[in-house]
């Protein structure tokens, strides 16, 4: 076989050669340099080890039978650390058994001593094959794996962006709810940056106060849209949307917190909410914080049932909820973050809105 062995320095492959006859070990070091291999020497079975230890070599050569701890034990240890490395085994001709162990124990091949040029070049060379297809391998395996995990990625992004255009154009459906998750969003930004959040959970907040009504795809629109009073059953299927919306996205959004918040934004401190009827803070923070974003954008915002709240009537209903369906201590975030917001734009109520969105761009 030609040899395969590169004989640039630094791509060429490393050899542990281990054997006690000091002349054998020179001539085996010379040689197998000739031949294109780096080598580093060793004279018995520990020394071989701590050499291993201290620069670890695809391929080793050892002798079977040295003072100490022999070949057959350097095999063992050697495929218990280092299960890549090739082992290759020098014996006499009187030792068949150990060498037998030694095959037993993992290595390639053994020749006998005195080795014959030929057949130890031969044996390094099927040995450096072998490490390089082994890492070509590996190389291969990791490009796929990169591959596979940058495509899911794109496609999540793809279906992640997909499902907030259906979102926008489901609430641009009904004059009443346009924009509503985006101005969530915003309030529920304000109001994370307020209680001093992390830049990553609040990129966590913004999805999941953007998306926390998306179960409502799935429920007719003769029910979302109804004008009069809904029946128990209606009301019903409606409180199905944050469940709904949990399954849509968990296989698109793998983060429990963003997940969390969307299935419990309509969960009450009082126990009393849906769908698990969790209380206190058995709620996630993040699905507290939408809740009174939630709220606050809802009785803010004109209904067919009803007219916008005022500032004032707005803000004395969040101190009645605070407690029983909402969080106090985010209510008061609130009341302090919407005083701030009037001082700045007294005025009509879409003045104050802006005011209070338009300093919150992206987390
Ligand atoms: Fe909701």
């Amino acid at each position: 076989m030609e040899p395969t062995m590169p004989t640039d320095e630094h791509d060429s492959l490393l050899v542990t050669v281990v054997e006690d006859d000091r002349l054998l070990r020179e001539m085996l070091q010379q040689v197998i340099t000739v031949w294109g291999f780096r080598v580093q020497t060793a004279s018995s079975g520990e020394e071989g080890l701590e050499v291993l230890c201290l620069r670890p070599a695809p391929i080793l050569l050892t002798d079977l039978v040295m003072p100490g701890k022999g070949g057959v034990w350097l095999v063992r240890e050697v495929r218990k650390r280092f299960p890549e490395t090739i082992a290759l085994v020098l014996t006499g001709q009187h030792e068949s058994e150990p060498a037998i162990e030694c095959l037993n124990a993992g290595a390639l091949r053994y020749l006998l001593k005195p080795p014959c040029l030929h057949d130890l070049r031969n044996a390094l060379n099927v040995a450096a094959e072998l490490v390089n297809l082994r890492r070509e391998r590996a190389s291969y395996q990791e490009d796929l794996e990169r591959t596979v995990r940058r495509q899911t990625q794109r496609i999540r992004r793809l279906s992640l962006s997909g499902i907030k255009s259906l979102n926008i154009a489901l609430e641009a459906r009904d004059p009443y709810t346009s924009g509503h998750s985006q101005r969530v969003r915003r309030y529920s930004l304000a109001l994370g940056k307020a209680l001093g959040l992390e830049r990553r959970t609040l990129r966590k907040l913004a999805l999941a106060a953007c998306l926390h009504d998306i179960g409502k795809v799935a429920i007719a629109e003769s029910i979302l849209n109804k004008p009069g009073r809904l029946t128990v059953d209606e009301h019903r299927t409606i409180q199905r949307h944050p469940v709904l919306g949990e399954k849509i996205l968990r296989p698109i959004i793998r983060n429990r917190e963003v997940l969390g918040a969307i299935r419990g934004h309509h969960e009450r401190m009082d126990g009393k909410g849906y769908p698990d009827g969790l209380s206190g803070e058995q709620i996630p923070l993040l699905a507290r914080i939408i809740s009174v974003a939630d709220c606050f954008d809802a009785v803010t915002t004109i209904r067919p049932y009803r007219g916008a709240l005022s500032l004032s009537e707005t803000a004395a209903l969040l101190n009645e909820l605070a407690g029983s369906q909402l969080d106090p201590h985010i209510v008061a975030a609130w009341l302090k973050l919407i005083k701030g917001a009037v001082d700045a734009a007294p005025g009509p109520r879409e003045a104050f809105r802006e005011a209070l969105t338009a300093p919150t761009g992206r987390p």
